[in-house]
């Protein structure tokens, strides 16, 4: 059967690729997007989903907007990295996509979404957590109706936006660690992993070999990605984050996971926002977070290639 998924995210490039996955593989059910503001401006990553969706076919599911700043101060953004737009890359022209944006907010999406499903469903977050902590905080009720969570966030090392913290973590500690702190089982795809998914040139070269629409687009994104890349951070290809989550869920053994407590700096001088990940069980806290370490990544980017031919052909047909 497949995996009943609701997205919640910020495209962001690495999360418009997690879409076409999601979108693409029979093996998930994509019942819902929402977003939040992180990569961009809230405006922003609202309409690039919407995007994302009309460039992938994708009309049948529903794209809601969250919250638009963090539980406690100010948003902020990565625009060194994913552009002015928050999906830099291709010439989206000005025009309104044809998806439409849902009346509903995310947080009310995500609970009709929960309740009309007959089954738990799993949450994908990939950006700031604000809207599933906000979700936790406002409906401990519909807890039972979650299945799991599947997040990009985070590190078992060194972060990317301070020495110490990952981007999304650090856009909201305090929603981090309602999370890491809820009870649901969660899993963890941090920088450890994803940064061993980047995209090479050869990578490149398959996806352009498709030869549709959607995969000159996906060309011009990765490009303008692996440009911010390698100016922000000297990287020779981007790694891209946000699909491990996907991924996982379609093929669990793609990534190796181990099991250790988390913890979330909420203070710290230097230091708020990072992702403290008891390896060894030495703070004697339970282990409760499923941690992604080992990726097989020739496994992921097959996933990724085939996730744009499959929608390049269904887009092609229309
Ligand atoms: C995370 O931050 C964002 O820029 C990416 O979309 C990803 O979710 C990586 O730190
Ligand atoms: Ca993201």
């Amino acid at each position: 059967m497949a995996v009943p998924v609701i997205l919640d995210c910020d495209p962001g490039h690495d999360d418009a690729f997690n879409i076409l996955l999601a979108a693409a593989h029979p093996a998930v059910e994509l019942l819902a997007i929402t977003t939040v503001a992180g990569n961009q401006s809230l405006e922003k990553t609202t309409l690039n989903a919407r995007r994302v969706c009309d460039a992938a076919g994708l009309d049948d599911v529903p794209v809601a907007a969250g919250r638009d700043s963090p539980l406690h101060g100010r948003p902020r953004l990565a625009e060194d990295i994913h552009g002015r737009t928050g999906l830099d890359g291709p010439g989206w022209g000005a025009g309104e996509p044809r998806v439409p944006l849902d009346p509903r907010d995310a947080l009310t999406l995500i609970r009709d979404t929960l309740l009309a499903h007959p089954v738990p469903v799993t949450l994908v977050p990939t950006g700031p957590l604000t809207n599933i902590a906000t979700l936790l905080l406002a409906h401990p009720e519909l807890t039972p109706r979650i299945e799991r969570i599947v997040l990009m966030g985070g590190s078992t090392d060194r972060g990317n936006t301070t020495p110490a913290a990952e981007f999304n973590i650090l856009c909201d500690p305090e929603a981090a660690d309602i999370v890491l702190t809820s009870g649901l089982p969660v899993t963890m795809f941090g920088l450890n992993a994803t940064h061993q998914v980047r995209a090479t040139p050869d990578v490149v070269a398959r996806i352009a070999a498709l030869d549709t629409p959607l995969s000159r687009l996906c060309v011009e994104l990765l490009t303008f990605f692996a440009a911010t890349y390698r100016e922000v951070y000297g990287f020779d290809a981007p790694p891209l984050h946000d699909p491990l989550t996907v991924a996982h869920l379609i093929d669990p053994s793609l990534i190796s996971l181990v099991r250790a407590a988390v913890s979330v700096e909420l203070t710290g001088t230097y230091t708020r926002g990072a992702t403290v990940v008891d390896l060894d069980g030495v703070t004697g806290v339970a282990p409760h977070v499923d941690v992604g370490m080992e990726v097989d990544v020739p496994g992921f980017w097959d996933l990724i290639v085939e996730a744009v031919r499959v929608l390049g052909t269904r887009t092609d047909e229309t």
